[in-house]
C-alpha cells in the first residue's frame, strides 16, 4: 500500500494527465487544487512527512482553517505528474488561523505549491460557502480557444456567457448560471485572486482574459467536464468564425429557455436578450 493507491491521489493525477492530453498545459501552465475530505486525510496521513515551517499567505480564510489541500507545484509540468507525482504535487495543511500553509507530503525534490495558490485559496473559501461545502476542486487551465476569444469579444460576462450558450446545445445545461470574465491582470497576484473570487461568489467558472480559465466543482469529473464543455463551445464558435461562411441560424434565446425548462435548470435570464 502507498499513498498512490488512494482514490483521491489517483483521481488528482488522472485529472492532471487528462488536462495535459487536451493541450491545456504547455510547460508549467495551469494548476489544480483539491480540498480533502477528513477520511481522505486519514488515508494519506501515514505517508505524511511534515517539511519546514508555516508559510504565511497574502490571503486568509477562516472557513479553510485546518483544511488539507492537494496542489500542483509551482513551475512543475502537468505532463510529469503521472511519472513522478511525489516531485510534482504536494499536500498542504492550513493552520488554525487560516492564513498560513505547510507542506506535509510531496515535492520531494523541493518546491512550493502553485503560484496561483492565492487565487485557488480565495476561490475555495468563496465556493465552499456558496455551495454549502460541496465544492472541493479548483482548476486553472490554459484553454486555447477560450483564450483566443478574449482577443475578439468584449470582456463582459454577458457576451461570453451568451456566445458560449449558443455555441453548443449542452452549454446552458452544464453552466446555467453563466461565466464570469476577469480583465487582464498580473497572474499570481493577490489582486487577481480577489477579483476572481468576487465573481466566483456567483459563477462556478471564470475566464481570465488572454490567460485561461478557472473552473470549480464538487469532484474531478464535474470540474473537468465543466472546463471541457466551455472550451469545446469556444472551439466551435471559433470554427464557425474561421469557416468564412455567414451564420444563417443559431440557438435563439427562446431555444435556450426551452432547454432550461426541459432539463429543469435555472438559466440566468440576465444574459438573454429577447
Ligand atoms: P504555476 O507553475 O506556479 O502553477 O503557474 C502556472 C500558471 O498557469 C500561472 O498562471
Ligand atoms: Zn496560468
Amino acid at each position: 500500500m502507498s499513498i498512490f493507491d488512494t482514490e483521491v491521489i489517483k483521481g488528482f493525477i488522472r485529472m492532471c494527465n487528462d488536462g495535459f492530453e487536451q493541450g491545456w498545459h504547455e510547460r508549467n501552465g495551469g494548476n489544480l487544487t483539491y480540498r480533502m475530505r477528513t477520511q481522505e486525510v486519514l488515508q494519506c496521513k501515514p505517508y505524511f512527512k511534515v517539511k519546514g515551517e508555516w508559510t504565511k499567505m497574502s490571503v486568509s480564510a477562516k472557513n479553510l482553517a485546518g483544511e488539507h489541500f492537494i496542489s500542483t507545484g509551482s513551475g512543475k509540468f502537468f505532463r510529469n505528474v503521472i511519472l513522478e507525482p511525489q516531485n510534482n504535487i504536494c499536500i498542504v495543511e492550513i493552520n488554525s488561523d487560516g492564513d498560513s500553509y505547510r507542506i506535509v507530503w510531496g515535492l520531494e525534490n523541493g518546491g512550493v505549491p502553485t503560484s496561483e495558490f492565492p487565487s485557488h485559496f480565495m476561490n475555495h473559501t468563496v465556493r465552499k460557502d456558496a455551495t454549502n461545502g460541496e465544492t472541493r476542486v479548483i482548476y486553472h487551465a490554459h484553454t486555447t480557444s477560450v483564450i483566443a476569444l478574449t482577443y475578439i469579444l468584449p470582456l463582459t460576462d454577458k457576451v461570453f456567457t451568451r456566445t458560449l450558450w449558443q455555441s453548443a446545445t449542452e452549454c446552458p445545461v452544464v453552466f446555467p448560471g453563466g461565466i464570469g470574465v476577469v480583465e487582464w491582470m498580473v497572474p499570481g497576484s493577490t489582486e487577481i485572486a480577489i477579483a476572481t473570487s468576487k465573481l466566483m461568489k456567483k459563477y462556478d467558472a471564470v475566464i481570465w482574459a488572454h490567460h485561461g480559465m478557472f473552473a470549480s466543482g464538487p469532484d474531478f469529473d464535474i470540474t473537468f467536464g465543466l472546463m471541457h464543455t466551455i472550451e469545446k463551445a469556444a472551439e466551435i464558435y471559433l470554427n464557425v468564425l474561421q469557416s468564412n461562411r455567414p451564420v444563417i441560424q443559431t440557438i435563439t434565446d427562446n431555444n435556450l429557455r426551452e432547454i432550461a425548462k426541459y432539463f429543469g435548470v435555472n438559466l440566468a435570464e440576465e444574459f438573454l436578450d429577447n
